[in-house]
């Protein structure tokens, strides 16, 4: 088969029950019914569950078969399932002693998954941060991270992010031979006050300019994905933005944040009926976020179009990009209040063809920054 270097994304985050096979599956449903060639593989060793969301996959053969050689090639393990284009590999049975895999364990998987093939390949991840989980989180062209709304999830999160983060300035350091400037920085942690990813940066570059910089490089690579999952309100859905701060100012770690995914009383039938959402409900609101999502993981990196209608759009309401919903909430009503009648303050002013075209600048303005801040999710659907 040919090698066509298919792009991996992989599906983390820490803690387990927070949607990330939920979401893979449908992501990989949504992708295969755009046209696109590809496989979900069940990296969760320990928990695999692919096969029942998938539903109606007959898989004989599984990725534990692979890893421990009982067949050789990765291509036997590849089951087609019920959707057009899409494949699943099925994760382990039986349950792993050990989550860690061998290093050419993981090679050999990584190395025989490009010649499958497929144009995407989908890895969903087990919870925690085993190095086995990290390394195929760090594989992939997009790094994906799933949370939930609550303390415990983003607590796993930032942990997740964090111990990533080591785990590549590590690998980094020792491709690039600059390991002693990493290792003193470590080994004097406490004295040099180093309590975040940002600081051990800042404590390298003391002990060895170039090699900080080199480091610092590598690492601006680094840009997870972010997704919010089981969000119940509006304010919910702003914890993307107030984490893609928190990662910045005290991590150092810059993600994006691309989407929220209400709650929806939809996928616990589809699950009872062990088809994807996508399919059994492919106008819900859940299977609408997937779709947002599957659009900006093609797209990547918003285009900078977009970027300076965005920075335009807080201008016209008089504020900074990143201030609080409830700022663009209240700007919206005293701009709408502003220009919705001749009002006092502009009657002497404004005509009324000025008058309405800034009306209609205002909530074009303020449906984009909501839907912005609210990630895939549009507002109203939430009130
Ligand atoms: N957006 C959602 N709406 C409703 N239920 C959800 C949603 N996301 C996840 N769930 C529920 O959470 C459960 C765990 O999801 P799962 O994808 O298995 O988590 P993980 O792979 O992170 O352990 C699902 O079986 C489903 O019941
Ligand atoms: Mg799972």
């Amino acid at each position: 088969m040919v090698d066509t270097n298919p792009r991996i994304w992989a599906f983390g985050g820490g803690k387990g029950g927070v949607g990330k096979s939920l979401v893979a599956t449908n992501v990989g449903v949504a992708l295969a019914k755009r046209g696109h060639r590809c496989a979900l593989i069940d990296a969760d060793l320990g928990g695999a569950n692919l096969h029942t969301l998938v539903g109606g996959v007959d898989s004989k053969r599984t990725l534990s078969d692979f890893l421990e050689r009982r067949v050789r090639r990765l291509e036997e393990v590849v089951a087609p399932t019920r959707i057009p284009r899409l494949s699943l590999l099925s994760g382990a049975r039986a349950l792993f002693e050990s989550p860690n895999l061998k290093h050419y364990q993981k090679q050999s998987l990584l190395r025989q998954l490009k010649s499958l093939g497929f144009e995407l390949v989908l890895l969903d991840l087990a919870a925690g941060s085993s190095f086995s989980t990290l390394d195929f989180f760090l594989s992939a062209d997009r790094e994906i991270l799933v949370v939930v709304p609550e303390p415990t999830s983003v607590e796993n999160a930032y942990h997740f992010l964090k111990a990533a983060f080591y785990r590549k300035l590590k690998t980094a350091a020792r491709r690039a031979g600059v390991e002693p400037a990493v290792k003193q920085a470590m080994q004097e942690r406490a004295s040099r006050g180093i309590k975040s990813p940002r600081e051990l940066i800042a404590s390298v570059c003391d002990i060895d300019p170039a090699a900080g910089g080199w480091l610092q490089e590598e690492i601006d690579g680094f840009r997870p994905r972010l997704i919010v999952n089981q969000v119940r309100s509006p304010s919910e859905a702003t914890l993307g933005r107030d984490m893609k701060r928190a990662c910045r100012d005290y991590l150092g770690i810059e993600i994006e944040f691309i989407g929220a995914i209400a709650s929806d009383g939809t996928v616990r039938r589809a699950l009872q009926e062990r088809r994807p959402s996508m399919v059994l409900f492919p106008t819900s609101p859940f299977s609408s976020s997937i779709q947002k999502i599957t659009d900006k993981l093609l797209e990547g990196r918003r285009p900078s179009a977009q970027q300076d209608q965005l920075s335009e759009d807080f201008r016209v309401l008089g504020l900074e990009p990143g201030c609080r919903l409830a700022d663009v909430i209240s700007a919206h009503r005293r701009l709408k209040k502003l220009y919705s009648n001749p009002s006092l303050a502009t009657f002497s002013e404004i005509d009324e063809k000025t008058r309405s075209a800034n009306l209609a600048r205002v909530e074009e303005a303020s449906r984009r920054i909501l839907l912005e801040v609210s990630g895939a999710i549009p507002v109203a659907d939430l009130r």
